[in-house]
């Protein structure tokens, strides 16, 4: 149904979309402002039978169906002149969500590792392939050899894809240039996602991911590659505004705490705010550093205990689970019920990367994180949109239904949400809305 009426003296909105019949919409609205832990990360800001408005590219109004029309009359100006469109979307009794925020990616790569996936599947190990000169080392490679261009292309044939299942917000790490000109590229693509292909971007230096394999086999090379990320590579990102937030891969075989704490310090210098690659192959520390610096963010988690995950909360870190990775690696699940009873804020997250987890679907992965880290449906949910969003300063503009939110939700294919987990994998994503358009 699509209506217009007034006079021409003044225009009005440009549109207005209406999305009525909502049988369950999810508007994450209820809760603290920032990141939720324990009982509130399971409160999903339930309305039964509601409507929402979208005015250009924001949620202009929320409430019951018989309140629409006079949220369509306040958006006209105070003398009540100007056409007003309404678009009207009648949902039919399917549930409403804020698109998904996908807050740990590494979506910007060349090549791919299929070969590796093989091997590992007949039983070789993700360490032993690395420490061989593959895995990321082999993505550096592959990601070297690409122009901005060609990265680009690979990277936004992705990110649609992503979307197409749900994703409107991602956080973008580089990682496989572990070289100036490249890291630089990978960023620069990141952003290319965001300024020309319309979708919400993150993005965070990676640099300090692997040690490259030019600095390998010498004595110096250790330090000789840490002062060039501390010394060379962030300046320079952060001289052309193309991160937000600096990560390290704090773990056995990548870089120690000591290693990890001097480069962050460095970032935090230079404006950066912090997330950190902690506790994904053994307890090396990287969960406390997080939690010492404060950092927005500590990703992976499999090997965490009762003293780490207190020193998260009391920190205000939030834990981002990706039990995609769990899966493809067979590796154990983080144990998300205990971080929700400690009250450490949980988000979830694809990892998606080239090497040890390339799942695009945050659909998938939420449950993943119900069935392997023990969420509830409802805490996943809260996981891959508010939590997630906060971990990425971006509380309350994403990650929620609710007045002055970006227009960014997703139109299921079903009337009830827990189905994203009790038919995982299932074609559940009937529409995406990013920015007040429907894109998928
Ligand atoms: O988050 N753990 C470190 N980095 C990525 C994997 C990178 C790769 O294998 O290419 C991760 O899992
Ligand atoms: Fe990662």
């Amino acid at each position: 149904m699509t209506r217009a009426s007034g006079a021409a003296a003044s225009p009005g909105p440009k549109r207005l979309i209406a999305l009525t019949g909502i049988g369950q919409l999810l508007t994450l609205a209820d809760g603290p402002s920032g990141a939720r832990g324990g009982a509130a990360q399971g409160a999903l800001g339930l309305r039964e039978n509601a409507a929402v408005l979208i005015a250009d590219d924001r949620i202009r109004w929320v409430g019951a169906r018989d309140g629409l029309e006079a949220a369509v009359e306040a958006t006209r100006d105070p003398e009540g002149a100007g056409d007003v469109m309404v678009e009207v979307h009648d949902c039919r009794g399917r549930a409403v969500l804020p698109g998904l925020v996908d807050s740990h990616t590494h979506l910007v790569w060349g090549g791919d590792r299929r070969d590796e996936l093989e091997l590992r599947l007949g039983g070789a190990d993700y360490e032993a392939i690395f420490a061989a000169g593959g895995g990321i080392l082999s993505s550096v490679r592959q990601t070297r050899a690409l122009s901005e261009d060609d990265l680009h292309r690979a990277a936004l044939a992705r990110a649609l894809r992503m979307r197409a299942c749900g994703t409107t917000t991602f956080e973008i790490k580089s990682g496989y240039g572990l070289d100036l000109e490249t890291e630089l590229r990978q960023l620069r693509v990141a952003r290319r996602l965001a300024t020309s292909d319309g979708l919400r971007v993150k993005t965070t230096c990676l640099a300090a991911h692997a040690l490259p394999a030019e600095h390998r086999g010498s004595a110096d090379g250790r330090a000789r590659f840490l002062a060039e990320v501390c010394e060379t590579i962030l300046p320079a990102v952060v001289a052309e505004g193309l991160a937000d937030y600096c990560d390290v891969f704090c773990d056995r075989g990548a870089f120690t705490p000591e290693e990890s704490r001097q480069v962050l310090g460095r970032a935090r210098a230079l404006g950066l705010e912090l997330r950190l690659h902690a506790n994904e192959l053994g307890s090396t520390g990287g969960a406390r550093l997080a939690a010492e610096l404060g950092a927005a963010s500590a990703d992976h988690l499999l090997y965490l205990d009762d003293d780490e995950r207190a020193a998260l909360r009391d920190a205000g870190v939030v834990a981002t689970l990706l039990p995609g990775t769990s899966l493809v690696l067979g590796k154990p699940y983080a144990d998300g019920r205990a971080l929700i009873e400690a009250g450490v804020p949980v988000a979830v997250a694809s990892d998606c990367n080239p090497g040890s987890c390339a799942l695009e679907s945050l659909a998938l992965v939420l449950a993943l994180a119900c069935y392997g880290c023990r969420l509830s449906p409802a805490e996943a949910i809260c996981a891959a949109t508010h939590n997630a969003a906060a971990s990425l300063g971006l509380a309350g503009e994403v990650g929620q239904i609710a007045p002055g939110a970006a227009a960014d939700l997703l139109i299921l294919a079903t009337d009830d949400y827990r189905d994203l987990v009790y038919h995982a994998g299932s074609p559940l994503i009937a529409a995406v809305f990013q920015g007040g358009r429907r894109v998928a």
